[in-house]
C-alpha cells in the first residue's frame, strides 16, 4: 500500500514505499516467466494511458502491465484528439473520467503536468515522464535491475553519465538511489550538469574515467538533441570524444560493473554499439523489469497489499 493515490515522483516517496514497490515488482517479474503471465488482480478496473509526448518503451510497458493485471485499458494520444480544438488538459481528463476510468497514466512535455492533474481529480495519477522533472517508473525499473545484479543498493556506487540537466531519468534515479543508500556520482560536460545537483545527495565528477573507476553500475543517459536550446556542447563528435561509454572505458572499470541505458539510444554518441550490444549491458533486462515494476505500481495504487500478493500469485 502506498500513502497517496498517485505516483508523481520518487522525491516524495519514502524508502519503505520504494522497497515495497521493488519487492512487489520482483514478485510480478516471476509471473512474467510463466506460460500465462497474467494475474487478474485489477479485473473490473479501467486505466487510461494519456501520452502527450512520444514514447515506445513506457507506453507499451504500461499497456502490457495493465493487461497482465486484467485491467481494461484505453489509450489516448494528443495527436488526433480534440486538444487541437482548444480543449484544456483538465477538461480532456474530466471527460475521460466521466467514462468511469479509475486510474490515469500520463506522459507530458510540461514538468508538473501530472501534479497539476493529481490535485484536481479524484482518480489516481501515475507520472510516465514529465518534461525535465521526473520519470519515476524508469527510476524504479533501473533500481530493480540494479538490485537483481547487486542485491541491496546500500553502499553501492552508481555513476550516471550524460545530459544530467535535461534528464528526468537522472532525477528519479538520484532521488530513489540515495534514499536506498546508494552513492551516486553524476558525470558529463559542465554545461549539462545543473548547479544545484549536489543538494540532491550526489557527487559530481566531470572526468569520465575517474567517474566510472569504482562504479558498480554505469547508467548512460541519452543525449537529448531536441532539448539542446543554447548549444550547450559543441556537437556529437566532441561529446563522444570525452563522454562516450565505450570498450576502453569499460576496460578500466571493476570486473562486475555493468552498463544500463533507459533508451532510446543514440548509438555511437553516448554509448558505443560494442558496449550497447556487449556482455556488460543489461538494457533489455531493464525493459523487461519495467513491465513488472509498473504492474507493482498499478497494483499498489489500486489498494493491493504486498502481503496478500503471495496467495494471489502462488
Ligand atoms: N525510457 C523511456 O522513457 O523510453 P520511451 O521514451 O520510449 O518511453
Amino acid at each position: 500500500m502506498l500513502r497517496t493515490k498517485d505516483l508523481l515522483d520518487l522525491e516524495s516517496c519514502t524508502s519503505a514505499e520504494l522497497l515495497s514497490i521493488l519487492d512487489t515488482g520482483t514478485a510480478f517479474r516471476r509471473v512474467m516467466d510463466r506460460p500465462i503471465p497474467k494475474v487478474p488482480v485489477l479485473r473490473g478496473r479501467t486505466i487510461a494511458n494519456l501520452f502527450f509526448e512520444n514514447s515506445t518503451r513506457t507506453r507499451i510497458s504500461f499497456e502490457l502491465a495493465e493487461k497482465r493485471l486484467n485491467a481494461d485499458v484505453v489509450n489516448f494520444s494528443a495527436s488526433g484528439s480534440s486538444l487541437a480544438k482548444g480543449e484544456t488538459l483538465k477538461d480532456t481528463v474530466d471527460n475521460i473520467l466521466a467514462m468511469k476510468v479509475d486510474l490515469i497514466v500520463i506522459r507530458h512535455g510540461q514538468s508538473g503536468a501530472p501534479h497539476y492533474l493529481a490535485e484536481r481529480i479524484p482518480a489516481g495519477v501515475v507520472n510516465a515522464g514529465d518534461g525535465m522533472h521526473e520519470h519515476p517508473t524508469q527510476g524504479l525499473l533501473d533500481m530493480m535491475t540494479m538490485r537483481q545484479k547487486l542485491g541491496s543498493l546500500d553502499g553501492k556506487r552508481v555513476t550516471i553519465v550524460g545530459d544530467i540537466s535535461h534528464s528526468r531519468v537522472a532525477r528519479s534515479n538520484i532521488w530513489g538511489l540515495t534514499k536506498l543508500g546508494a552513492q551516486v556520482t553524476v558525470c558529463g560536460p559542465p554545461p549539462l550538469i545543473p548547479m544545484e545537483i549536489e543538494a540532491m545527495g550526489c557527487t559530481v565528477e566531470t572526468n569520465l574515467e575517474k567517474a566510472v573507476r569504482d562504479a558498480d553500475c554505469i547508467n548512460v543517459l541519452r543525449i537529448q538533441l531536441e532539448r539542446q536550446e543554447n548549444n550547450l556542447f559543441p556537437g556529437n563528435r566532441e561529446y563522444a570524444r570525452a563522454y562516450r561509454v565505450e570498450d576502453k572505458v569499460i576496460a578500466e572499470c571493476r570486473s562486475h560493473c555493468f552498463v544500463m541505458h533507459p533508451g532510446p539510444m543514440n548509438r555511437d554518441v553516448e554509448i558505443s554499439s560494442s558496449v550497447a550490444d556487449g556482455d556488460r549491458q543489461v538494457i533489455l533486462d531493464q525493459v523487461s523489469n519495467g513491465v513488472a515494476v509498473r504492474m507493482a505500481v498499478l497494483y499498489l495504487l489500486s489498494g493491493g497489499a504486498p502481503e496478500s500478493l503471495g496467495d494471489t500469485i502462488a
